[in-house]
């Protein structure tokens, strides 16, 4: 979809749908009552008689407006003036955006970001609003013969302002656009099953990356890793027939000297928890066990997208975890990049595994700050539900950093501690570490795993476990957490507004 921005009367505009935000009394916004004068009071009779009332999220569809220039308005309830939230009003968003994709409209002009939020600024209400109706477009239907159900029409859609588009804010239109395709390349990798989306495809994806937006792309083959010692990550990889990869992006947008920001992303193209075997219900979705990578390769797409000035590696560690003849046993002891040895108690516990040899490896890049994402305990879905995603790390304004990037684009992150009281828990009798820690604190265990391999540098680890992809029957992955990541990135970018 393409997006823009636009000025001038709302009831003049040719377009196929006009979206307008409609309060259950009182003043309404500009835009619509300018809708309304022209209609001849025709949206105020709407409300008087009942057919739509305002109600937040709920919406109407009417065709042929006379008076109006507009093929269709979409009307969508805002609620209570004084009540609206940014959350309502990306709830608004959402439901006049699929109200508009139920209809043939090709396109659409939506006024909903002139609706004045005290938390937003005009730039961010745009770039928002571009990113939830791309959420909203996304189709991954690829694997369906025609015909395609659910198909979208819409192709283009532009943002009303009142008066002329600002620098700013056409910019934040641009990036939200960015945004948008990041958001669909994670999506898209983390809804490919595991029988396409392999490691080696993982990686070709890198490469397509590197090539499009001028990036360095290194990827380690198997004999690479053995060289450098990685045999913590080379465990997980033992059970499957699917060469392991690991893979180095790099992004230059700052200055030579700018230490670079790493993003680690957990690369399990399939999780079956190998000799330590899952339970066979739901199992396919462990399929989204590469959330983690495709949340940060879509994030440099979005950040290339943007030419944001800031340097920006990231570090993609990629393998099946596979119950194969040769596949790591429980108990086995390996030797980690780091030199630290661990003893591997549950085979299930891969992600500390594969993560801890490319934090080692991140050491290497000097870096300002390192975060890594992780579909990584089960036990952060039963802490945080599928809300927020868990936050831990070793450096509190980095944490913080993180926790407002989430809290600014309602891509929410909330924070565990990282207390050196669990620490015990990972004691082995046999190694320096076993790599899991019992039956409580699973969240904070596995990231306690992880610090041990984080001390030189900042850190933080966000276990996206609950948030990644959607269960049931609108199953999917859903972008998350790029949108929080690349607002951390712009932040310190100095771009955020
Ligand atoms: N990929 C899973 C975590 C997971 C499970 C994410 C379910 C989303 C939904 C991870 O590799 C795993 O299996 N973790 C184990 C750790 C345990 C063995 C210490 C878990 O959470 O059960
Ligand atoms: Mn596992
Ligand atoms: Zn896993």
């Amino acid at each position: 979809m393409k997006f823009s921005t636009k000025t001038g009367a709302p009831q003049s505009l040719s377009t196929d749908a006009l979206i307008l935000g409609v309060f259950e009394r009182g003043a309404q916004p500009t835009a619509t009552a300018a809708v309304d004068t022209a209609g001849k009071g025709l949206i105020g009779r709407l409300l008087k008689q009942g057919d739509f009332n305002g109600k937040a999220g709920s919406t109407l569809v009417v065709r042929h407006p006379e008076g109006i220039k507009a093929a269709r308005l979409v009307l969508v309830g805002l609620g209570n003036a004084a009540e609206l939230t940014h959350k309502g009003w990306a709830q608004a968003n959402r439901a006049a955006i699929n109200a508009v994709l139920s209809t043939t409209a090709t396109d659409a002009v939506n006024t909903l970001s002139s609706v004045a939020l005290n938390d937003l600024s005009a730039a961010a209400s745009v770039r928002q609003a571009v990113v939830l109706a791309g959420e909203c477009a996304y189709r991954f239907n690829s694997f369906k013969t025609t015909p395609k159900p659910d198909a979208v029409t819409l192709k283009s859609l532009a943002l009303l302002t009142e008066t002329k588009a600002t620098k700013a804010v056409s910019d934040a239109v641009a990036q939200g656009a960015d945004i948008v395709a990041g958001m669909n390349l994670t999506r898209d990798l983390g809804n490919l099953p595991g029988n396409i989306c392999t490691p080696t495809y993982l990686a070709n994806e890198a490469k397509k990356l590197a090539k499009t937006f001028g990036l360095k792309c290194l990827i380690l083959e198997k004999a690479a890793m053995e060289k450098l010692g990685m045999h913590s990550l080379l465990a997980v990889a033992k059970g499957s027939h699917q060469p392991p990869k690991f893979i180095v992006l790099e992004y230059n947008g700052g200055k030579k000297t700018e230490k670079p920001v790493v993003l680690v992303g957990k690369g399990i193209t399939f999780d079956t928890g190998g000799i330590s075997l899952k339970p066979a219900a739901e199992m396919d979705e462990m399929k989204y066990d590469m959330c983690g990578a495709a949340s940060v390769l879509g994030t440099l797409r979005a950040v290339a997208g943007m030419k944001l000035p800031i340097n920006l590696v990231v570090i993609v560690p990629t393998t099946e975890n596979m119950p194969g003849g040769s596949a790591t046993r429980p108990g086995d002891i390996v030797t980690s990049m780091s030199g630290q040895t661990i003893e591997i108690l549950n085979t299930d516990a891969e992600g500390r595994l594969i993560l801890c040899d490319a934090l080692t490896y991140a050491e290497r890049l000097k870096p300002a700050a390192v975060v890594d994402v992780a579909t990584l305990t089960g036990a952060c879905v039963v802490a945080l539900g599928q809300v927020a995603t868990g936050l831990l790390g070793n450096n509190d304004p980095l944490v913080n950093e993180l926790r407002s990037a989430g809290t600014a684009t309602m891509d929410r992150a909330w924070e565990l501690p990282l207390w050196d009281d669990y620490q015990d828990l990972l004691k082995s009798p046999f190694a320096d570490m076993a790599n899991i820690g019992g039956r409580w604190g699973g969240t904070i265990t596995a990231a306690c795993f992880l610090s041990r391999f984080t001390k030189a540098y900042p850190w933080a680890h966000l276990d996206i476990a609950g948030t990644a992809w959607i269960q049931g029957k609108d199953k999917g992955a859903t972008g998350r957490p790029v949108p929080l990541l690349t607002r951390f990135l712009m932040a310190r970018a100095g771009k955020a507004d």
